[in-house]
């Protein structure tokens, strides 16, 4: 079976199910600026979950282009990507754990679809915890169908529990693993979510039945909701019968084709680690520089994540000898494989291209000079400071996550505090810098626009201090007019309470406030107040938005300096768009 017929049969089985089929929502979330990438079938959907109707019904499917950048740097191993599709199907209040068990087991299973041996399907549910019961449940749907007990794992929220970031729809899920015969035990406890390679999850089933508040608290959703999501990448693998993603018709010919340009006969295993950097990183830059956005390389936000992907390619290609422009031919297999799947790919290919040939040329300029300068600095004073890394940054390109690799393989940890620091001291550099930045990838991001979007974290703020923490963010979206925040609240607001919001805002404008940024490790700024939303995005170290104590939030930028260019804060519009959810326009006059 190939990729194609794996994602038609899959969308069949469900539509004669009485499931719409709908198209992938785009990498970029439409409507949150906080969150960098889609990262689940589910981040389009949130809404539904929550209660708002769906115009295509209560049963939909799709397969969804996803990014996931927590892993990134656990890429090389047999198991992580960073881009992957993700087939999913949905019942919004709709069917529940029984039939969505019960067709899960029969698409895997049934000689009619994917023909797994029942014998080597193995599934863990959720075992209950001081939030939410054992799910005997959906452990008793499986006995149904004939999964022995001793292949039902009960395993804690850690394992079996779904949740998109911090707040939000969730509640437990049931995974589904192929066991891999080529791959042997690692050892008498290996069981499904042990990461040696012997258990291959490929599909997740939950059952969204909580909303998790910010304060940590559960409260339980007015409707029961599915979410399913499997790998398209790892079911084509365990289907095909090899061992990795990597041994697919995803990865076979962009492997063979770095191997080809290294011009090596043997390849070690850290050469085939290194590989697999390379083919994972420029096939998932080409995936966001394909969309309608056309974002590039650049060092804020997405455009960042390109850069970072594209430069430590370009690093690990010349490890293993591989020359310029590599990454040109290695696209335009990828591009080939995706043209017919998502027209943007084949638009966007020229603004692709350009891209890769400009950044290629751009950190080849840099890098030998980055490099030289990392180790003159190591050899004269034993270490990599924080300000090291500032310097190796603005100066010479290289990414910070790249220094930070460069310094752990000598055994060093970079000071995350003083390389804050700098960047603070240097601001007026940074700030000329972005300014610069803008251009190569984030034009969109005009003034009006910065000004609207740090106008957007003191609405949020301002909203928590007079309706409460349950107000959490939504969604957003930002046009030259004006701003749209979308938040979770049970009912709209009454004129005295946004008269109470439109002061506080307009309060902090005229208080003139330093927004201030500071780069922290992500479980610190948590535990500093920070608001973020989905946690998938982030990565370890996170930057932060501050104003003074009235609002601090993750986020990648860009913001204005100071509260006091804002002009006035007006809200405009407030509309319920859902059940549990307001929307609100405002605008800066
Ligand atoms: N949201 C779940 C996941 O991503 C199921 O789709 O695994």
């Amino acid at each position: 079976m190939r990729a194609q017929e794996l994602r038609e049969i899959y969308l069949k089985f469900f539509k004669e199910r009485g499931h719409s089929v709908i198209a992938s929502a785009s990498l970029f979330p439409e409507d949150d600026p906080t969150v960098l990438f889609t990262s689940a079938g589910m981040h389009p959907l949130v809404p539904y979950l929550l209660g708002q109707p769906h115009p295509e019904g209560k049963r939909v499917t799709n397969v969804q282009k996803c990014l996931r950048t927590t892993d990134i740097d656990e890429v090389g191993d047999t198991v992580h990507l960073t881009f992957f599709e993700m087939l999913g199907n949905w019942s919004f209040g709709d069917y529940w754990k029984k039939e969505a068990i019960t067709w899960s087991y029969e698409f895997l299973t049934s000689k009619n679809w994917l023909g797994f041996d029942p014998d080597k399907l193995s599934v863990t549910v959720f075992a209950g915890d001081k939030d939410s019961p054992r799910d005997d449940e959906a452990a008793d749907s499986w006995r149904s169908v004939g999964i022995p007990d001793e292949r039902i794992y009960f395993l804690s929220k850690e394992d079996n529990w779904w949740i998109a970031g911090n707040a939000g729809p969730c509640g437990p899920c049931t995974e589904m693993f192929i066991e891999v015969d080529e791959i042997p035990k690692c050892g008498p406890d290996c069981r499904p979510g042990c990461n040696c390679g012997h258990f291959v999850e490929v599909w997740n089933d939950v059952f969204m039945s909580y909303r998790k508040l910010e304060d940590g608290s559960y409260e339980p959703l007015k409707m029961n909701s599915i979410d399913t999501g499997m790998g398209v990448e790892r079911t084509l693998a365990m289907v095909q019968g090899v061992p990795t993603v990597f041994d697919t018709e995803f990865f076979i010919p962009l492997i063979e084709h770095v191997k080809e340009l290294s011009g090596k006969e043997e390849f070690t295993g850290e050469d085939n680690r290194l590989i697999r950097i390379i083919v994972d990183h420029v096939r998932s830059a080409v995936m966001i520089m394909a969309d309608d956005r056309k974002i590039g390389p650049s060092n804020v936000e997405q455009g960042y994540i390109v850069r970072r992907l594209l430069r430590k390619a370009i690093h690990d290609a010349d490890l293993l000898g591989i020359g310029q422009g590599f990454m040109n031919s290695l696209a335009d297999i990828v591009i080939d494989m995706f043209k017919d799947l998502y027209s943007e790919v084949k638009r966007n290919r020229d603004f692709i291209m350009k891209c890769l040939t400009a950044e290629e040329a751009k950190f080849r300029k840099t890098l030998s000079k980055a490099l030289r300068k990392f180790d003159k600095i190591y050899q004269d004073t034993g270490t990599i400071t924080g300000g090291d890394a500032f310097l190796l940054f603005t100066s010479f390109g290289l990414p910070l996550e790249m220094t930070r690799d460069l310094a752990k393989e000598k055994g060093i940890k970079i000071d995350m505090d003083e390389f804050t620091k700098q960047f603070e001291e240097h601001r007026e550099i940074s700030r000329t810098a972005t300014q610069g930045r803008f251009k190569g990838g984030l034009a969109e991001h005009s003034e009006q626009i910065v000004k609207l979007h740090t106008a957007t974290h003191l609405l949020q703020a301002a909203l928590r201090k007079v309706l409460g923490n349950e107000v959490t963010q939504n969604g957003s979206n930002i046009t030259e007019e004006r701003l749209r925040f979308d938040f979770t609240f049970s009912r709209k607001l009454t004129p005295e309470e946004i008269e109470k919001v439109e002061k506080l805002v307009n309060d902090v404008i005229k208080q003139d406030i330093k927004v201030n940024r500071q780069f922290l490790p992500y479980d610190e700024a948590i535990k500093k107040g920070a608001l973020a939303f989905f946690k998938e995005n982030y990565g370890e170290t996170v930057s932060v938005y501050s104003v003074g104590d009235f609002s601090m939030e993750l986020c990648g930028g860009p913001h204005v300096e100071r509260t006091g260019l804002l002009g006035k804060f007006k809200i405009r519009k407030q509309k319920k768009i859902g059940a549990g959810i307001v929307r609100i326009k405002a605008t800066l006059e």
